[in-house]
């Protein structure tokens, strides 16, 4: 129920907005985009009426995102604190463990938002966490492991480490992430503002290496849909139920086709195209590209199953030539044409894709 005293407040960033500012770099991942800037919102509305007796109902955002390498997980979480112009930062799970064994504590990551924001403790509470490789800490079992009784300290015990910042409590966070710390050398920091972004591959959920995979290409009304994880899927993979409750927004992103990989080259307003046009114009070369050259590009990255985390290596190896010989040497225009890609891909690696 709503008080009569309740005045709606209007918020700059509305759902839509964030929406076209994510569009602008992020390619495709169109619902996933909706489910973000909608998440992104109701975070909004809880720093805005954080104070307000309101604030217990509006429900914690934190979110999960699943999807394959390379399709955008670390981008739209990145382009996302830009645009709402918060504290960001990136961990990896797979670093923790739970708190007395070697590995980092939970809280570190607190602390690494709090250097992000240089120390500012108010910023740090609205931050946002994005917390990668979450299908890693999964839940052995304990047939397993070896040894008798060895504790899962980090799969189950780094998720419940986790639930303690997720449920919003009030912790003491080290101030100097490099080295080791003195007792007085904590800051008192409120997580219940700090939104969390989760993210995974879930490989075998997604059935990209197992034939028998579950919740891959269920049928539905509509025909045959990909990729529907469920809550049960999930906690059968190895994650505990109470962490899953503490990270109500689940989204699933799709592997990135032909036509999205040339667009991510060409259309964001920070394209490699844009890039290395612009990089090899300083030179006096104007670079072109075929439109068949794109094309090439894309579908080595398709084959290499790099989604569009490749594309960066990809355009080092073509131009590496073009840019050592540009200064001075080579004229006017050079042309990036489909044989030219062939030639430079033939022999490459793309194990040296992955950053
Ligand atoms: N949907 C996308 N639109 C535009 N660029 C993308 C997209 N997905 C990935 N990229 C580019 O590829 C790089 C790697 O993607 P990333 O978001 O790190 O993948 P992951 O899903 O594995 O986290 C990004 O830095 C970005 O430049
Ligand atoms: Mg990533």
């Amino acid at each position: 129920m709503i008080d009569s005293n309740f005045k709606p407040v209007r918020i700059e960033l509305t759902p839509e907005k964030i929406f076209e500012e994510l569009d602008r770099f992020v390619i495709g991942q169109q619902k996933a985009k909706r489910i973000i800037a909608l998440a992104a919102y109701n975070h909004l509305k809880r720093i805005f009426f954080g104070r307000s007796p309101h604030a217990d109902l509006i429900k914690k955002s934190n979110v999960l995102m699943i999807g394959p390498t390379g399709c955008g997980k670390t981008h739209i979480a990145r382009n996302l604190a830009k645009i709402l112009d918060l504290p960001f930062t990136i961990v990896d799970i797979t670093e923790y463990t739970e708190a007395g064994y070697y590995g980092k504590d939970v809280e570190v990551m607190i602390g690494e938002l709090l250097y992000r924001s240089d120390f500012d403790i108010k910023a740090t509470e609205n931050g946002i966490v994005f917390i990668d490789e979450i299908d890693k800490i999964a839940r052995r079992s304990s047939g397993m492991r070896t040894g008798a009784g060895a504790r899962d300290i980090g799969g189950e015990g780094v998720q419940q480490a986790l639930l303690k910042l997720l449920e919003g409590r009030k912790l003491f966070v080290p101030l100097n992430i490099t080295q080791h710390w003195n007792k007085h050398d904590f800051v008192e920091i409120d997580t219940t503002n700090i939104l969390f972004i989760c993210a995974g591959t879930f490989s075998d959920l997604r059935g990209v290496s197992s034939p028998s995979a579950i919740g891959f290409e269920t049928e539905t009304t509509s025909g045959i849909r990909r990729d529907s994880i469920t809550q049960k899927n999930l906690i059968e993979y190895g994650l505990i139920p109470e962490l899953l409750g503490r990270i109500p927004v689940n989204v699933q992103l799709e592997e990135l086709g032909s036509d999205d990989l040339v667009r991510v080259l060409k259309d964001p307003p920070d394209s490699l195209i844009k890039e290395y046009t612009q990089l090899l114009a300083l030179d006096g070369v104007k670079l072109e590209f075929d439109d068949g050259a794109l094309s090439e590009i894309a579908a080595y990255s398709l084959k290499k199953h790099l989604g569009a985390r490749g594309l960066r290596s990809i355009m080092e190896e073509i131009l590496h030539d073009i840019m050592f010989k540009a200064p001075g040497s080579i004229p006017g225009v050079v042309q990036v044409t489909p044989e030219l890609v062939r030639d430079r891909l033939d022999n490459f690696d793309p194990g040296l894709c992955m950053e």
